[in-house]
């Protein structure tokens, strides 16, 4: 039965292909890689978007608000901190530096999720104030209309609704003024 000596850096033919199906496995895995982490990064300018105006985009594959706030807005959080189901932000639904009153870097600017943490709908952006649809106290927020779940404009969600839990936010950091980055690693750099 013939048989060959193989030099230590030199494989049989079926281990040769065997090789190769690998090589092409491991390139596509880090193909793969490659793009999620360029989907785990977005990096958005925000220059454009006006006080009072909301900017959707998409990170990774989920709506992100980024909500430029009103001074008015922005006074508006504390007035509704006893309708709120935790407006401590005491549940881990946001970075540290985002558990503070604002739920943000920087109160004029709102970064959250946009998908409702009861079933996962998209609520509905909502800043007029007492609409007849929503209330005398409706003082401008985020509405779900799947179940009927509020969210005030820091995300916080308010007392007897069904969502259990505020609005996520997602890790994030300026770059620069008018240069907003998300990014997966933002909170744990490799
Ligand atoms: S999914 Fe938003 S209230 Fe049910």
């Amino acid at each position: 039965m013939p048989f060959h000596i193989y030099a230590a850096n030199q494989a049989p033919a079926s281990q040769s292909v065997q090789a190769q199906v690998g090589k092409r496995t491991a390139d596509a895995a880090e193909q793969k890689q490659r793009v999620l982490v360029t989907q785990a990064r977005l990096t958005q300018n925000i220059a454009q978007i006006v006080p009072g105006a909301l900017l959707t985009s998409e990170w990774p594959g989920r709506p992100v608000w980024i909500l430029h706030r009103t001074e008015r807005m922005i006074a508006q959080l504390r007035a509704d901190d006893a309708r709120l189901a935790d407006p401590r932000s005491r549940q881990d639904q946001q970075p540290a530096y985002a558990r503070n009153a604002t739920r943000s870097l920087r109160p004029a600017f709102l970064v959250a999720t946009g998908i409702c943490t009861h079933l996962g709908c998209v609520p509905v952006y909502r800043p007029d104030v007492a609409p007849a649809d929503l209330g005398g106290d409706w003082n401008g927020g985020f509405y779900c209309p799947c179940h009927g779940s509020r969210f005030d404009l820091a995300g916080r969600v308010f007392k007897n609704v069904p969502a259990p839990s505020n609005l996520d936010i997602p890790p994030h950091e300026y770059l620069a003024d008018t240069r907003l980055r998300i990014d997966a690693d933002r909170d744990h750099p490799a």
